[in-house]
């Protein structure tokens, strides 16, 4: 295998311009070969980080570059499933943002496909890489809280302009090397699919089937709020799993400007209980035995760049696979599709059973 990888980054817009390709590009293992089917922002790109290899398809930069060996997908959501499929069709190793697709029957058709190329996906998460957020995981895997019985996972962010459709409003933030999304991408039901819920509980969820991975959602109910927008800013959710535990899972994008609201799961055991919060960094865990342990608060930076870094480890070096498709992703898409199907019914519960029928 060489020692060093090219990467196609399929879809070079707000994403993969702050995050994915400058960490390509500081990382001496990889090289990155641009694509994004619009012209204009695959050009934007190329320009800012003076990168040649750009083309309009993946095909094309198969054509110029048959050593590529994965592909980064940050495309629109409603666009994930079909550029996934592209990248695994052509024998790729898969690293693809969140949500891994927005149904659940597409995201198994992923991990079914993978397994048929035998290449792996990692899901583009990014909060469990942050050292307390590894904390809180080795705990619940030394098995210090028994079975988990009982979470709550919760979410608030600052997303309202984007699901608003007006993205411009966080210009002054951000700080965008090139550019934001586009007024679509988190507004538009057509691009986006749903909002907050696909966004950011996304998010949210993921860490919590990440930090206690025996939890899988059998049983869904919902209610949504989309206050001014077109797609939902405000979720609850209730979660049966299949090995009995409950979950509330809950969010809302409409904070303040500059506020960097909470990613917070907190999970309650058979023999204690430990609450995370990946934005503070705050780490709590009381044991019924009266262990009490906390993790001081940390601000640390967001590890926008370590999906990518982890990506070409796993290629290059078998390194493991934080975020598989099969798991974390897939539970997670299942959790969202079910709960936009329950909230369409004002809260009816949904089997994730039915979701495959
Ligand atoms: N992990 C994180 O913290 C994080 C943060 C922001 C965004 N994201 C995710 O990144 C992804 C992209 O978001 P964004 O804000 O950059 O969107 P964007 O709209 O700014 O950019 C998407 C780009 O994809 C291109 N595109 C669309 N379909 C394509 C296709 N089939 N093939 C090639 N290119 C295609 C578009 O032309 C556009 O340039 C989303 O899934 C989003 O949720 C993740």
């Amino acid at each position: 295998m060489a020692s060093s990888l090219k990467i196609a980054v399929v879809g070079t817009g707000w994403w993969a311009t702050q995050a994915h390709i400058p960490a390509l590009l500081e990382n001496p293992r990889a090289t990155p070969v641009l694509v994004d089917t619009n012209p204009d922002a695959l050009q934007r790109a190329a320009n800012k980080y003076q990168i040649d290899a750009a083309y309009t398809s993946l095909n094309d930069a198969l054509d110029a570059h048959s050593d590529i060996a994965g592909a980064i997908v940050a495309v629109h959501h409603s666009a994930h499933y079909t550029a996934a499929k592209g990248v695994l069709e052509n024998g790729l190793h898969l690293l693809l943002e969140k949500p891994m697709t927005l149904r659940a029957k597409d995201a198994k058709a992923l991990v079914e496909l993978a397994e048929r190329q035998q290449r792996q996906i990692l899901i583009g998460y990014t909060f469990p890489y942050l050292a307390p957020m590894q904390a809180a995981k080795k705990r619940v895997e030394d098995d210090l809280l028994g079975d988990i019985e009982y979470v709550t996972c919760s979410m608030s962010s600052m997303t309202i302009e984007f699901l608003r459709g007006k993205p411009a409003a966080y210009d002054d933030l951000f700080n965008y090397p090139v550019t934001g999304p586009t007024n679509d991408t988190y507004s538009n039901p057509a691009f986006a699919g749903g909002g907050q819920a696909h966004l950011q509980i996304t998010h949210s969820a993921g860490m919590m089937f990440y930090l206690a991975d025996g939890l899988r959602a059998k049983t869904v109910t919902a209610f949504m709020n989309n206050l001014d927008c077109e797609v939902d800013v405000a979720d609850a959710m209730a979660v049966r799993m299949e090995n009995g535990a409950v979950a509330t899972v809950g969010s809302t994008g409409n904070l303040g400007k500059g506020d960097g609201g909470i990613v917070e799961v907190h999970l309650h055991g058979s023999k204690g209980r430990l609450r995370a919060d990946a934005i503070s960094g705050l780490v709590y865990m009381r044991l019924h035995d009266g262990t009490e342990e906390r993790i001081a608060p940390t601000y640390p930076d967001y590890p926008a760049a370590e999906p990518s870094k982890r990506f070409v480890d796993l290629i290059l070096d078998e390194a493991p696979n934080e975020f598989p498709g099969k798991t974390v992703g897939l539970y997670t898409v299942e959790l969202l599709d079910a709960a936009y199907r329950s909230a369409a019914q004002e809260g009816l519960p949904v089997h994730i059973a039915e979701l495959y029928e």
